[in-house]
């Protein structure tokens, strides 16, 4: 086992209580305050001491498998809020939620199925069936200001992208699961006139929640020595 030394220092500064290492081993901390040690599964192999948001963060995975039951209007809230304190330059809050479930899933299939009318049978049943996949879904929406002199449109599409990411993470945290989609249904116009959507307005994403059915698959994780670069 490795344990760089910065981490070692960051321990010791950051959770005052344990006596911490700088020369490798487990800090006492680690006992005392609810951390974890994790192994990551690349040739760097490393050990560093994490909280349990860290912990969550990365072992946060999207479990296409859902079922009901889906959360109820208090949770969805609780999401909500969470969502709407995504970083978002200028406060423009670039973001509206359509909440489906049931008929208003059949009725967002019946939509699917409007986009391809010449498709056949089999086709248009799938269509019709695609957003039974999961008790709900979460259509998350960017209201984009195309004009704005200091905010450009990406940037208020990745504060959509990032209020959808913490939906992800406030569902995980009440035992549910997720997982986001788009494809070119979110373009559509069948599917644009169902959600109601005015011209400004973008889908950012189709995010499926439920209950998790199946056993999900382990977090995967990527060598950082290709995409991190430091510099001093
Ligand atoms: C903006 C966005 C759109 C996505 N659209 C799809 C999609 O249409 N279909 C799909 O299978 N995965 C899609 N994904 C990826 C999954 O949601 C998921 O992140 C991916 O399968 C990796 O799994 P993980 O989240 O467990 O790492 C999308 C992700 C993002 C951020």
């Amino acid at each position: 086992m490795r344990t760089g030394s910065k981490f070692g220092v960051f321990l010791v500064k950051k959770y005052p209580g344990g006596s911490g290492s700088r020369t490798g081993g487990r800090p006492d901390s680690m006992v005392e305050i609810p951390h974890a040690w994790v192994i990551m599964p690349h040739e760097q192999q490393l050990w560093w001491p994490m909280t349990e948001i860290t912990r969550f963060i990365m072992q946060r995975v999207s479990t296409p498998q859902l079922a009901a039951p889906a959360p109820d209007r208090e949770q969805l809230e609780r999401m909500f809020q969470c969502a709407v304190r995504a970083p978002d330059h200028g406060r423009l809050r670039p973001w509206r939620f359509v909440v489906l479930q049931g008929q208003a899933l059949e009725a967002l299939g019946a939509a699917f199925a409007q986009t391809q009318p010449e498709a056949d049978e089999a086709r248009q049943q799938r269509l019709r069936s695609m957003p039974l996949r999961a008790p709900m879904i979460i259509v998350t929406i960017a209201r984009l200001d195309w004009e704005h002199k200091k905010v450009p449109v990406w940037e208020q599409q990745v504060a959509v992208g990032i209020a959808t990411h913490h939906i992800q993470l406030a569902a995980k945290e009440m035992g549910y699961g997720t997982m986001w989609r788009t494809g070119e249904m979110t373009e559509q116009e069948p599917v644009r006139q169902y959600l109601g959507l005015e011209d400004h307005e973008q889908v950012i994403g189709f995010l499926y929640l439920g209950t998790v059915s199946g056993e999900p698959k382990p977090a995967d994780f990527q060598s950082l020595e290709e995409i991190v670069e430091y510099r001093e």
